[in-house]
């Protein structure tokens, strides 16, 4: 502590809450926050934290109409991807948290972003609190990745980390996990909460003063928040989330914070035998497998923060007589999926309460936006009318309880893209007359037919073709064929 903290060197003991970082001067059986019991641990604070060394280095406050425009020189990584969902680069000095599950691929995706900055001749320094050289090296080779201007160094302890990051001025550093990482002069146990959130402070005041982009990873708890919510997210410029179902093999890289940009970019990647790809191309490649007209069927055409995303939705329903009915939902939200078959039952008059509901995204994408309710709806109706949606179908739109639908953002964006995709009919909501005309006449030379519906009975009328058999109201095997 001596070494690295001047003047003052108060300490105080409070009690910290290990789920949401709430403090507190006693000890608490519950979080009043969070409402975790149990979760308060003392620990010994000290209050020498400020960065007051600033003012005594020259920093004054400034006339903003004085300051000349800020140029951010930001570095292009060789992921398009990522350079776009960090808002067109890596800004130097900039603090990078990019948080996910453990074995999601952070390390594979920092050791490739390390390797292509290293191509352009930038020293790279990579330290790992949880890897050996050893198993570095190993992924490395496997990734195809020479290590030319890359250090690396297996080290938990962060005052060395900075002494070694001194030492070396690289350009890029990587630090692989905050959680891994720990000080001997701040409280706790590594990946605590307090140790955690000094290591991201001086980390932070390490990139700033040295305008050397920081990119650190870290591991979401169950509750999928970066050591309790609001503890890290504050502290860093931007925070990343690389998220992906674990069968699958496709990643999103999600921006939830960016003070250098927007916070609606994707990225989407695959993750292969040799590390990640980036896929450029996404609505094809969810879509590769999807044959037009295939019974319980339905594409969708969702947003992905800005970027308008083809997905494939399946239902299937099958009788069962015997059970409560069983509803499975995988990418969707279940309590959603039940409101959903609730509407196709008491509005549309679909029997389903003797009917086993599974509802799937092809891909192993999860999609949260109310846009999707209509394409369950028709690929559940589909299934169970055993009627398939007609040829070159999307389906958009939010379902209310009443079984009205109701508009969704970016209707012109998503119908692009569905053009683009060479689909020929649109099911969506009655557009309000103040964008349809601004709508059509920006889509006016695509070839997509527009069928606007007010409510899901009226989208199943249009947008599925006539029973393909009679309909058995007691629900005779009607699933897929
Ligand atoms: P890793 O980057 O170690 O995950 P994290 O740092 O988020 O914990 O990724 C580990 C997983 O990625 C592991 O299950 C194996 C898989 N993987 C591949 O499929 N292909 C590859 O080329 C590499 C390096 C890893
Ligand atoms: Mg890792």
């Amino acid at each position: 502590m001596k070494s690295n903290e001047r003047g003052k060197s108060k300490f105080k003991n409070v009690f910290i809450c290990q789920q949401c970082g709430k403090e507190s001067l006693k000890w608490l059986g519950r979080c009043p926050d969070c409402q975790t019991w149990n979760s308060f641990v003392e620990t010994r604070v000290t209050s020498s934290r400020a960065p007051s060394q600033l003012y005594s280095r020259g920093n004054r406050p400034q006339e903003l109409s004085q300051v000349e425009k800020g140029d951010f020189p930001r570095f292009h990584l060789g992921f398009a991807e990522v350079n776009r969902v960090l808002g067109g680069g890596l800004v130097p000095g900039s603090l990078v948290l990019v948080g996910g599950e453990p074995g999601i691929g952070k390390s594979t995706l920092l050791l490739q972003i390390s390797a292509m900055m290293a191509e352009n001749n930038k020293v790279v320094a990579y330290i790992s609190g949880e890897e050996s050289i050893n198993q570095v090296k190993l992924r490395s080779e496997r990734l195809g990745i020479g290590g030319k201007g890359i250090y690396f160094l297996s080290e938990p302890d962060l005052a060395a980390v900075l002494e070694c990051l001194e030492g070396l001025s690289p350009e890029l550093a990587i630090i692989d996990s905050i959680q891994a990482m720990y000080l001997e002069d701040a409280a706790g146990m590594p990946g605590s909460i307090s140790q955690v959130r000094e290591c991201t402070w001086r980390l932070e005041r390490w990139a700033k003063q040295n305008d050397v982009p920081l990119l650190i990873t870290g591991h979401v708890t169950k509750e999928g928040a970066i050591a309790g919510p609001g503890t890290l997210e504050h502290i860093v410029d931007v925070v990343l989330y690389f998220e992906g179902e674990p069968f699958s093999s496709y990643r999103v890289l999600r921006s939830v914070k960016n003070r250098f940009g927007s916070t609606h970019e994707v990225g989407i990647f695959e993750m292969g035998d040799r590390g990640l790809i980036e896929v450029s191309n996404p609505s094809q490649v969810f879509l590769s497998a999807y044959k037009d007209g295939t019974m319980g069927s339905v594409v969708v055409p969702t947003l992905e923060g800005n970027r308008p995303l083809l997905v494939e939705i399946q239902a299937l329903t099958t009788p069962n007589n015997f059970t409560p009915p069983r509803r499975i939902a995988n990418g969707v939200d279940f309590n959603r999926l039940l409101v959903i078959i609730a509407v196709l039952t008491k509005r549309a008059g679909l029997k389903l309460f003797n009917q086993d509901i599974i509802v799937n995204v092809t891909g192993g994408l999860r999609v949260n936006e109310p846009a999707v309710d209509l394409g369950i709806a028709s690929a559940i109706a589909s299934s169970f009318r055993d009627a398939k949606p007609i040829s070159g179908l999307v389906a958009l739109g939010e379902v209310g309880l009443n079984g009205e639908l109701r508009g969704v953002s970016h209707v012109e964006r998503r119908i692009a893209e569905a053009i683009r995709l060479g689909f020929k009919s649109c099911l969506m909501p009655r557009l309000p007359p103040v964008i349809a005309s601004e709508v059509k006449q920006s889509l006016r030379s695509a070839d997509i037919h527009l069928i606007e519906v007010s409510s899901v009975a009226e989208a199943l009328r249009l947008g599925l073709t006539r029973e393909s058999k009679m309909q058995n109201a007691k629900g005779k095997n009607t699933g897929q064929e």
